[in-house]
Protein backbone atom coordinates (compact mmCIF):
# COMPACT_ATOMS: atom_id res chain seq x y z
CA UNK A 1 0.00 0.00 0.00
CA UNK A 2 1.35 3.25 -0.99
CA UNK A 3 1.33 6.05 1.85
CA UNK A 4 -1.13 8.70 0.89
CA UNK A 5 1.77 11.44 0.11
CA UNK A 6 3.92 8.98 -1.96
CA UNK A 7 0.49 8.11 -3.53
CA UNK A 8 0.00 11.94 -4.42
CA UNK A 9 3.52 12.06 -5.46
CA UNK A 10 3.29 9.57 -8.08
CA UNK A 11 0.01 10.97 -9.66
CA UNK A 12 2.29 14.37 -9.88
CA UNK A 13 5.05 12.96 -11.75
CA UNK A 14 3.05 10.88 -14.47
CA UNK A 15 1.04 12.92 -14.94
CA UNK A 16 3.67 15.74 -15.35
CA UNK A 17 5.70 13.80 -17.59
CA UNK A 18 2.71 12.82 -19.68
CA UNK A 19 1.69 16.88 -20.08
CA UNK A 20 5.09 17.53 -20.98
CA UNK A 21 5.04 14.73 -23.81
CA UNK A 22 1.29 14.70 -25.20
CA UNK A 23 -0.30 18.10 -24.25
CA UNK A 24 -1.56 20.09 -27.18
CA UNK A 25 0.53 23.25 -28.26
CA UNK A 26 -2.82 25.69 -27.88
CA UNK A 27 -2.64 29.31 -28.67
CA UNK A 28 -3.01 31.09 -24.98
CA UNK A 29 -0.22 27.58 -23.88
CA UNK A 30 2.61 29.70 -25.95
CA UNK A 31 2.43 33.21 -24.74
CA UNK A 32 1.59 33.00 -21.28
CA UNK A 33 0.87 36.57 -20.22
CA UNK A 34 -1.95 36.75 -17.26
CA UNK A 35 -3.69 38.62 -19.72
CA UNK A 36 -3.98 35.95 -22.68
CA UNK A 37 -5.22 33.40 -19.79
CA UNK A 38 -8.00 35.66 -18.85
CA UNK A 39 -9.10 36.22 -22.07
CA UNK A 40 -8.46 32.52 -23.23
CA UNK A 41 -10.57 31.17 -19.90
CA UNK A 42 -13.13 33.47 -20.00
CA UNK A 43 -13.90 32.43 -23.97
CA UNK A 44 -13.24 28.78 -23.02
CA UNK A 45 -16.57 28.57 -20.14
CA UNK A 46 -18.65 29.70 -23.03
CA UNK A 47 -17.39 26.94 -25.98
CA UNK A 48 -15.02 23.98 -27.02
CA UNK A 49 -11.13 24.49 -27.55
CA UNK A 50 -11.83 23.65 -31.22
CA UNK A 51 -14.27 26.67 -31.58
CA UNK A 52 -12.82 28.93 -29.15
CA UNK A 53 -9.39 29.10 -30.79
CA UNK A 54 -11.09 31.36 -33.88
CA UNK A 55 -12.49 33.80 -30.95
CA UNK A 56 -8.89 33.61 -29.11
CA UNK A 57 -7.35 34.80 -32.20
CA UNK A 58 -9.78 37.24 -33.16
CA UNK A 59 -9.83 38.89 -29.82
CA UNK A 60 -6.17 38.89 -29.13
CA UNK A 61 -5.57 40.83 -32.84
CA UNK A 62 -8.34 43.56 -31.87
CA UNK A 63 -7.05 43.92 -28.60
CA UNK A 64 -3.15 42.81 -28.29
CA UNK A 65 -2.96 44.15 -24.48
CA UNK A 66 -5.13 45.02 -21.84
CA UNK A 67 -5.35 48.70 -22.13
CA UNK A 68 -6.53 47.85 -25.90
CA UNK A 69 -9.38 45.92 -23.95
CA UNK A 70 -10.01 48.43 -21.30
CA UNK A 71 -10.48 51.10 -24.08
CA UNK A 72 -12.22 49.45 -26.66
CA UNK A 73 -16.48 50.37 -26.77
CA UNK A 74 -19.11 47.29 -25.13
CA UNK A 75 -20.08 47.92 -29.03
CA UNK A 76 -16.97 47.07 -30.30
CA UNK A 77 -16.71 43.55 -27.71
CA UNK A 78 -19.40 42.47 -28.09
CA UNK A 79 -19.41 42.42 -31.96
CA UNK A 80 -16.02 39.75 -31.74
CA UNK A 81 -18.25 38.03 -28.64
CA UNK A 82 -21.16 37.22 -31.15
CA UNK A 83 -22.12 33.58 -30.93
CA UNK A 84 -20.33 32.66 -28.17
CA UNK A 85 -23.46 34.21 -25.92
CA UNK A 86 -24.18 34.98 -22.15
CA UNK A 87 -23.23 38.54 -23.25
CA UNK A 88 -22.33 39.75 -20.49
CA UNK A 89 -19.20 37.61 -19.96
CA UNK A 90 -18.23 39.73 -22.86
CA UNK A 91 -19.49 43.17 -20.61
CA UNK A 92 -17.29 41.59 -17.36
CA UNK A 93 -14.17 41.16 -19.24
CA UNK A 94 -14.07 44.62 -20.86
CA UNK A 95 -14.79 45.76 -17.10
CA UNK A 96 -12.50 43.57 -15.62
CA UNK A 97 -9.35 45.06 -18.44
CA UNK A 98 -10.61 48.38 -17.06
CA UNK A 99 -9.82 47.79 -13.47
CA UNK A 100 -6.87 46.05 -14.27
CA UNK A 101 -5.54 48.86 -16.24
CA UNK A 102 -6.85 51.75 -13.40
CA UNK A 103 -6.10 50.07 -10.43
CA UNK A 104 -3.59 47.74 -11.01
CA UNK A 105 -1.34 49.71 -13.40
CA UNK A 106 -2.41 47.33 -16.75
CA UNK A 107 -0.85 44.00 -14.94
CA UNK A 108 -3.10 40.95 -13.14
CA UNK A 109 -2.69 40.97 -9.81
CA UNK A 110 -1.37 37.86 -8.36
CA UNK A 111 -3.38 37.26 -5.00
CA UNK A 112 -6.99 35.54 -4.94
CA UNK A 113 -8.63 38.36 -3.14
CA UNK A 114 -7.81 40.93 -5.88
CA UNK A 115 -8.08 38.55 -8.56
CA UNK A 116 -11.67 37.90 -7.46
CA UNK A 117 -12.64 41.29 -7.43
CA UNK A 118 -12.82 41.51 -11.41
CA UNK A 119 -16.03 40.88 -12.73
CA UNK A 120 -16.70 37.46 -14.08
CA UNK A 121 -13.71 36.07 -12.58
CA UNK A 122 -14.74 33.13 -10.45
CA UNK A 123 -12.77 30.30 -8.63
CA UNK A 124 -11.87 28.67 -11.63
CA UNK A 125 -10.64 31.26 -13.51
CA UNK A 126 -8.92 33.17 -10.44
CA UNK A 127 -7.21 29.60 -9.88
CA UNK A 128 -6.39 29.38 -14.34
CA UNK A 129 -4.36 32.82 -13.94
CA UNK A 130 -2.59 32.42 -10.45
CA UNK A 131 -1.40 28.87 -11.51
CA UNK A 132 -0.99 29.25 -15.41
CA UNK A 133 0.26 32.49 -15.69
CA UNK A 134 2.20 32.95 -12.51
CA UNK A 135 3.01 29.44 -11.36
CA UNK A 136 1.75 30.25 -8.38
CA UNK A 137 0.62 27.17 -6.22
CA UNK A 138 -3.24 27.22 -6.34
CA UNK A 139 -5.51 24.57 -7.36
CA UNK A 140 -8.07 25.07 -9.98
CA UNK A 141 -11.28 22.59 -10.93
CA UNK A 142 -13.10 22.92 -14.15
CA UNK A 143 -15.88 20.54 -15.36
CA UNK A 144 -12.30 18.22 -16.75
CA UNK A 145 -11.20 18.23 -13.27
CA UNK A 146 -13.84 17.51 -11.30
CA UNK A 147 -14.47 14.34 -13.93
CA UNK A 148 -11.10 13.12 -13.03
CA UNK A 149 -10.50 13.66 -9.61
CA UNK A 150 -13.96 11.71 -9.18
CA UNK A 151 -12.45 8.92 -11.12
CA UNK A 152 -9.17 9.01 -9.92
CA UNK A 153 -10.11 8.53 -6.32
CA UNK A 154 -13.82 7.30 -6.82
CA UNK A 155 -15.65 9.99 -5.75
CA UNK A 156 -19.52 9.88 -5.17
CA UNK A 157 -19.71 13.59 -3.62
CA UNK A 158 -21.79 15.49 -6.61
CA UNK A 159 -20.28 17.81 -8.49
CA UNK A 160 -22.98 20.13 -9.03
CA UNK A 161 -23.45 20.98 -5.00
CA UNK A 162 -21.85 23.32 -2.77
CA UNK A 163 -20.92 21.01 -0.29
CA UNK A 164 -19.59 18.23 -3.13
CA UNK A 165 -18.01 21.22 -4.70
CA UNK A 166 -15.60 22.09 -1.36
CA UNK A 167 -14.45 18.11 -2.13
CA UNK A 168 -13.22 18.04 -4.96
CA UNK A 169 -11.59 21.68 -4.08
CA UNK A 170 -9.62 20.16 -1.10
CA UNK A 171 -8.75 17.23 -2.97
CA UNK A 172 -7.13 19.43 -6.06
CA UNK A 173 -5.51 21.74 -3.50
CA UNK A 174 -3.99 18.42 -1.64
CA UNK A 175 -2.97 16.90 -4.50
CA UNK A 176 -1.33 19.97 -5.99
CA UNK A 177 2.32 19.47 -7.35
CA UNK A 178 3.76 22.81 -5.73
CA UNK A 179 6.94 22.98 -7.86
CA UNK A 180 4.67 22.76 -10.78
CA UNK A 181 1.28 24.39 -10.62
CA UNK A 182 0.64 25.29 -13.67
CA UNK A 183 2.35 22.05 -15.48
CA UNK A 184 -0.09 20.29 -12.98
CA UNK A 185 -3.47 22.14 -13.41
CA UNK A 186 -3.09 22.21 -17.20
CA UNK A 187 -1.75 18.61 -17.00
CA UNK A 188 -5.05 17.35 -14.90
CA UNK A 189 -7.48 19.68 -17.78
CA UNK A 190 -5.69 18.18 -20.65
CA UNK A 191 -5.87 14.61 -19.17
CA UNK A 192 -9.79 15.29 -19.00
CA UNK A 193 -9.94 16.88 -22.41
CA UNK A 194 -7.95 13.86 -24.11
CA UNK A 195 -7.89 10.61 -22.43
CA UNK A 196 -10.66 10.91 -19.32
CA UNK A 197 -13.87 11.40 -21.74
CA UNK A 198 -17.11 12.02 -20.22
CA UNK A 199 -17.96 8.51 -22.04
CA UNK A 200 -15.96 5.66 -23.61
CA UNK A 201 -12.82 7.05 -21.86
CA UNK A 202 -9.42 6.17 -23.15
CA UNK A 203 -8.07 4.30 -19.54
CA UNK A 204 -5.44 2.36 -21.75
CA UNK A 205 -3.95 5.38 -22.27
CA UNK A 206 -4.25 7.12 -19.19
CA UNK A 207 -0.50 7.56 -17.11
CA UNK A 208 -2.66 7.68 -13.90
CA UNK A 209 -4.66 4.60 -14.70
CA UNK A 210 -2.25 2.23 -12.28
CA UNK A 211 -3.65 4.78 -9.24
CA UNK A 212 -7.30 5.17 -10.60
CA UNK A 213 -9.94 3.77 -7.87
CA UNK A 214 -12.82 3.81 -10.38
CA UNK A 215 -10.92 2.12 -13.17
CA UNK A 216 -10.20 -0.78 -10.47
CA UNK A 217 -13.56 -0.94 -9.23
CA UNK A 218 -14.90 -0.91 -12.89
CA UNK A 219 -17.07 2.18 -12.21
CA UNK A 220 -15.55 4.98 -14.10
CA UNK A 221 -18.10 5.35 -16.53
CA UNK A 222 -20.52 6.15 -13.57
CA UNK A 223 -18.73 8.83 -12.19
CA UNK A 224 -18.92 12.00 -11.35
CA UNK A 225 -22.15 12.06 -10.26
CA UNK A 226 -24.45 14.61 -10.84
CA UNK A 227 -27.44 15.21 -7.86
CA UNK A 228 -29.48 17.33 -10.61
CA UNK A 229 -31.74 19.44 -10.12
CA UNK A 230 -34.66 16.69 -9.78
CA UNK A 231 -36.71 18.34 -6.51
CA UNK A 232 -36.91 14.98 -3.80
CA UNK A 233 -40.56 14.63 -2.93
CA UNK A 234 -41.41 13.53 0.29
CA UNK A 235 -43.77 10.51 0.46
CA UNK A 236 -45.15 9.40 3.50
CA UNK A 237 -45.61 5.59 4.46
CA UNK A 238 -47.85 4.94 6.82
CA UNK A 239 -48.00 1.13 7.95
CA UNK A 240 -50.08 -0.19 10.80
CA UNK A 241 -49.15 -3.53 12.23
CA UNK A 242 -52.76 -4.96 13.68
CA UNK A 243 -51.86 -6.95 16.66
CA UNK A 244 -54.84 -9.36 16.92
CA UNK A 245 -54.69 -11.10 20.36
CA UNK A 246 -55.85 -14.72 20.24
CA UNK A 247 -55.70 -18.36 21.70
CA UNK A 248 -53.33 -19.29 19.42
CA UNK A 249 -50.62 -16.47 19.77
CA UNK A 250 -50.42 -13.05 18.22
CA UNK A 251 -51.63 -13.07 14.64
CA UNK A 252 -51.07 -9.93 12.25
CA UNK A 253 -53.03 -8.54 8.82
CA UNK A 254 -50.23 -8.63 5.39
CA UNK A 255 -51.66 -7.84 2.42
CA UNK A 256 -49.57 -8.55 -1.26
CA UNK A 257 -49.03 -5.11 -2.95
CA UNK A 258 -50.94 -3.94 -5.57
CA UNK A 259 -49.45 -1.71 -8.49
CA UNK A 260 -46.75 -1.83 -10.28
CA UNK A 261 -44.00 0.07 -8.33
CA UNK A 262 -40.85 -0.55 -6.99
CA UNK A 263 -42.35 -2.75 -4.25
CA UNK A 264 -44.53 -4.57 -6.66
CA UNK A 265 -44.93 -8.01 -5.74
CA UNK A 266 -43.96 -7.49 -1.99
CA UNK A 267 -45.91 -8.24 1.23
CA UNK A 268 -46.58 -5.11 3.75
CA UNK A 269 -49.06 -4.35 6.29
CA UNK A 270 -52.07 -2.23 5.75
CA UNK A 271 -51.15 1.37 4.53
CA UNK A 272 -52.10 4.97 4.43
CA UNK A 273 -50.18 6.73 1.84
CA UNK A 274 -50.54 10.47 3.30
CA UNK A 275 -48.80 12.03 0.10
CA UNK A 276 -46.50 14.93 0.97
CA UNK A 277 -47.67 14.99 4.21
CA UNK A 278 -47.45 13.70 7.82
CA UNK A 279 -50.26 11.23 8.72
CA UNK A 280 -53.54 13.25 10.21
CA UNK A 281 -56.54 12.83 12.01
CA UNK A 282 -58.44 14.08 8.74
CA UNK A 283 -56.42 11.73 6.24
CA UNK A 284 -57.07 8.52 8.93
CA UNK A 285 -60.88 9.21 9.17
CA UNK A 286 -60.63 10.20 5.32
CA UNK A 287 -59.41 7.01 4.11
CA UNK A 288 -62.49 4.52 3.25
CA UNK A 289 -59.99 1.60 3.21
CA UNK A 290 -58.65 2.03 6.35
CA UNK A 291 -62.26 2.60 8.29
CA UNK A 292 -63.43 -0.64 6.63
CA UNK A 293 -60.67 -2.60 8.11
CA UNK A 294 -60.67 -1.19 11.29
CA UNK A 295 -64.73 -2.35 11.10
CA UNK A 296 -63.50 -5.55 10.59
CA UNK A 297 -61.51 -5.53 14.41
CA UNK A 298 -63.11 -6.65 17.91
CA UNK A 299 -62.30 -3.42 20.33
CA UNK A 300 -59.52 -2.01 18.29
CA UNK A 301 -57.05 0.35 20.19
CA UNK A 302 -54.92 2.79 17.68
CA UNK A 303 -51.67 3.63 19.40
CA UNK A 304 -51.02 7.35 18.01
CA UNK A 305 -47.33 7.33 18.75
CA UNK A 306 -45.35 5.51 15.96
CA UNK A 307 -43.56 2.06 17.08
CA UNK A 308 -40.59 3.19 14.86
CA UNK A 309 -40.15 5.72 12.03
CA UNK A 310 -37.56 5.13 9.25
CA UNK A 311 -36.38 7.79 6.78
CA UNK A 312 -35.06 5.93 3.20
CA UNK A 313 -33.61 7.63 0.09
CA UNK A 314 -34.50 6.96 -3.23
CA UNK A 315 -33.12 8.80 -6.54
CA UNK A 316 -36.33 11.03 -6.42
CA UNK A 317 -38.02 10.17 -3.59
CA UNK A 318 -37.52 10.78 0.38
CA UNK A 319 -39.53 8.60 2.27
CA UNK A 320 -40.53 8.68 5.50
CA UNK A 321 -42.20 5.46 6.69
CA UNK A 322 -43.94 5.19 10.34
CA UNK A 323 -45.02 2.25 11.84
CA UNK A 324 -47.96 2.37 13.97
CA UNK A 325 -49.71 -0.23 16.31
CA UNK A 326 -52.84 -1.25 16.31
CA UNK A 327 -54.21 -4.02 19.13
CA UNK A 328 -57.33 -5.76 18.77
CA UNK A 329 -59.02 -8.60 20.28
CA UNK A 330 -59.91 -10.88 17.16
CA UNK A 331 -62.29 -10.14 14.20
CA UNK A 332 -65.48 -9.69 14.07
CA UNK A 333 -65.49 -10.68 9.74
CA UNK A 334 -62.87 -11.79 7.13
CA UNK A 335 -60.82 -8.35 6.06
CA UNK A 336 -59.26 -7.76 2.98
CA UNK A 337 -55.79 -8.98 4.00
CA UNK A 338 -54.02 -12.31 4.84
CA UNK A 339 -54.46 -13.03 8.48
CA UNK A 340 -50.75 -14.57 9.73
CA UNK A 341 -49.10 -15.93 12.92
CA UNK A 342 -46.47 -13.08 13.59
CA UNK A 343 -43.37 -15.38 13.90
CA UNK A 344 -44.91 -16.82 9.88
CA UNK A 345 -43.74 -13.05 9.31
CA UNK A 346 -40.34 -13.93 7.99
CA UNK A 347 -41.72 -16.15 5.33
CA UNK A 348 -43.18 -13.47 3.43
CA UNK A 349 -41.02 -11.20 1.28
CA UNK A 350 -41.23 -7.26 2.84
CA UNK A 351 -39.87 -4.19 1.26
CA UNK A 352 -36.52 -3.22 2.59
CA UNK A 353 -38.79 -0.49 4.62
CA UNK A 354 -40.47 -2.54 6.54
CA UNK A 355 -37.55 -4.38 7.40
CA UNK A 356 -35.97 -1.38 8.74
CA UNK A 357 -38.81 -0.65 10.79
CA UNK A 358 -39.41 -3.97 12.56
CA UNK A 359 -35.13 -4.06 13.00
CA UNK A 360 -36.18 -0.92 15.28
CA UNK A 361 -38.25 -2.59 17.31
CA UNK A 362 -37.13 -5.92 17.77
N1 LIG B 1 -10.71 24.18 -21.16
C1 LIG B 1 -10.79 25.19 -20.31
N2 LIG B 1 -9.60 25.77 -20.13
C2 LIG B 1 -8.74 25.09 -20.90
C3 LIG B 1 -7.36 25.19 -21.14
N3 LIG B 1 -6.65 26.14 -20.55
N4 LIG B 1 -6.81 24.32 -21.97
C4 LIG B 1 -7.55 23.39 -22.56
N5 LIG B 1 -8.85 23.23 -22.36
C5 LIG B 1 -9.45 24.08 -21.55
Amino acid sequence: MLSVSSLYRSIQTELGAWYDAYHRPLPWRQAVSAYHVLLSEVILQQTRVEQGMGYYHRFIEAFPSVEDLAQASEDEVLLLWQGLGYYSRGRNLRRAAQIIVSDYGGELPRTPEELSRLPGVGPYTRGAILSFAYDLPYPTVDGNVYRVLSRLFALSDPIDTPAGQRVYWALAEALLDRQHPSRHNQGLIELGALVCLPRRPRCGECPVGDYCEARRQGVQEQLPIKQGRTRVLPRYMNYFLVRIEGEGGTRCLIRRRQGRDIWHGLYEYPLIESGEEPLSVEVLSETKDFAQLIACLRSPRFHPVPLATHAHRLSHRQIYASLFLIECAGLTSTPDYQVIAEEEQSSYAFPVLIQRLLDKIR
